[in-house]
């Protein structure tokens, strides 16, 4: 309609134009003339005419294309922000954003090519920082000396982590929220592992792991990895390591996850298992074995009792072991590494989606404190905890 009145008003105009004063025809030719004016009037009516309805004809197709431009553009718009609001992405990127985690991977100069190389190549490389503490510096591959080569032994891994940590805490402390600890044989989710943080504080004195039980001490299994806040951190480095009634001296050859736990512990950190990490998910997310000796369990109990004998709970095998959000499993050399690389990052199952994940709620402090303090009430006082040989 609006077309219609714009090409009848386009046309007034035109007619305007061609609108010219009538001279006075030669009697001869009057008719003649009067042919050639019609003609020639109507000649130019019919070209106006038709320029006019060119002209609308161009102008209806570029309204109609531009409307349609905006409807496509406002389409898919909305189809990318409703899919960035559904999708994972938003969910990756805030977690990405939001949960902070420096890796701290123990390895030796010789592992240095035939495992840490894999672990950046795999894992490693979703850390927001990856740092490998060894005893000779490469800095293609991000490795930092933090004792000498004479001091790089099982032995003294107390010592090890602990020149780490100092260095980290010197280097880095405040850049990053949480401090994972992993061995160069453990293959860690970050996915899951920043999901499952992120109900925590950071300011919170927390660490994160497989609990295990020995000697009446309660600490994190070294294999498969633990995670200390921020805050655990801080007070290891500033309280812990420089008080020998607190933490075992640097030179005794304990266990270096024992030593840590007990160390931490007193200087007033929560140990918090795996299972208790995301509220309404009670299974076991980090584990000191493969996952194939999960899915093994005759096999793995008849080769070696400990994983029973030291942990606390009856434990799940097969299909049902590990959480959905399962973080982390012990060795892995480069082989399996790249296999659950596969599984995890590259296998798809056509049709089969996953539903959508939504990020937990947080955990506010009273929350925490009841939750956590009255689980853990059973067991005696965390401060001090003594420590005996158990290497
Ligand atoms: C562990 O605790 C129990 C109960 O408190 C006690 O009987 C036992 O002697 C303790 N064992 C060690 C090695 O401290
Ligand atoms: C070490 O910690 C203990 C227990 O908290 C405390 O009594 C002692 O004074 C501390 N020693 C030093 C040197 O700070
Ligand atoms: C383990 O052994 C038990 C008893 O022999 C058997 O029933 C079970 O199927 C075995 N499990 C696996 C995974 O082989
Ligand atoms: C884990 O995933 C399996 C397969 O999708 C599902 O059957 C099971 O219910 C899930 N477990 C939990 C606790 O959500
Ligand atoms: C342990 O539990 C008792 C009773 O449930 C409670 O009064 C106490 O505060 C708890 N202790 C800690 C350290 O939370």
């Amino acid at each position: 309609m609006n077309g219609y009145m714009e090409l009848q008003r386009a046309c007034a105009t035109a007619h305007k134009d061609v609108k010219t004063t009538e001279s006075k025809p030669l009697f001869h030719f009057k008719k003649q003339l009067q042919f050639l004016y019609g003609y020639v009037l109507g000649f130019l009516m019919a070209l106006i005419t038709l320029l006019c309805y060119e002209r609308f004809l161009l102008q209806a197709a570029q309204v109609r294309q531009h409307s349609t431009a905006t409807e496509n553009w406002q389409a898919g718009y909305t189809n990318a922000m409703r899919e960035l609001k559904s999708d994972a992405n938003l969910l990756h990127q805030r977690l990405e954003d939001e949960v902070r985690v420096l890796c701290m991977v123990l390895t030796t100069p010789a592992q240095h090519q035939a495992r840490a190389a894999h672990v950046k190549a795999t894992w490693g490389k979703r850390c927001t920082r990856l740092v490998f503490l060894s005893s000779e510096t490469d800095v293609d591959l991000g490795a930092i000396s933090v004792v000498s080569k004479t001091h790089d032994t099982y032995d003294l891994l107390w010592y090890k982590i602990r020149q780490g940590l100092r260095h980290v805490y010197v280097r880095y402390y405040g850049d990053y929220d949480w401090y994972l600890k992993a061995d160069d044989d453990t293959y860690v989710i970050m996915e899951n592992l920043r999901y499952s943080l992120y109900p925590y504080q950071s300011d919170m004195p927390l660490v994160f792991g497989y609990e295990l039980l020995q000697q009446n001490v309660t600490y994190m299994s070294g294999g498969a990895g633990y995670v200390l806040s921020k805050e655990a951190l801080y007070r290891a480095v500033n309280f812990g390591f420089l008080n020998e009634t607190l933490c075992p001296p640097a030179n005794y050859a304990l266990p270096e996850d024992y030593s840590m736990s007990i160390c931490l512990q007193n200087v007033g950190v929560l140990p918090v298992d795996g299972r208790l990490m995301l509220p309404g998910d009670q299974k076991q997310k980090m584990f000191p074995l493969q996952l194939f000796d999960f899915m093994n369990a005759n096999e793995t109990l008849t080769n070696g009792d400990w994983i029973e004998r030291l942990t606390p709970y009856e434990l799940d095998w097969g299909l049902d072991c590990c959480s959905n959000f399962s973080i982390s499993f012990h060795y892995a050399n480069p082989a399996v590494m790249y296999l659950y690389e596969f599984l995890i990052y590259h296998l798809r199952t056509a049709g089969v989606s996953h539903p959508n994940a939504m990020l937990p709620d947080k955990i506010d402090n009273s929350e925490f404190l009841s939750k956590f303090f009255s689980e853990n009430n059973e067991s005696t006082p965390r401060i001090p905890v003594k420590w005996v040989d158990v290497a």
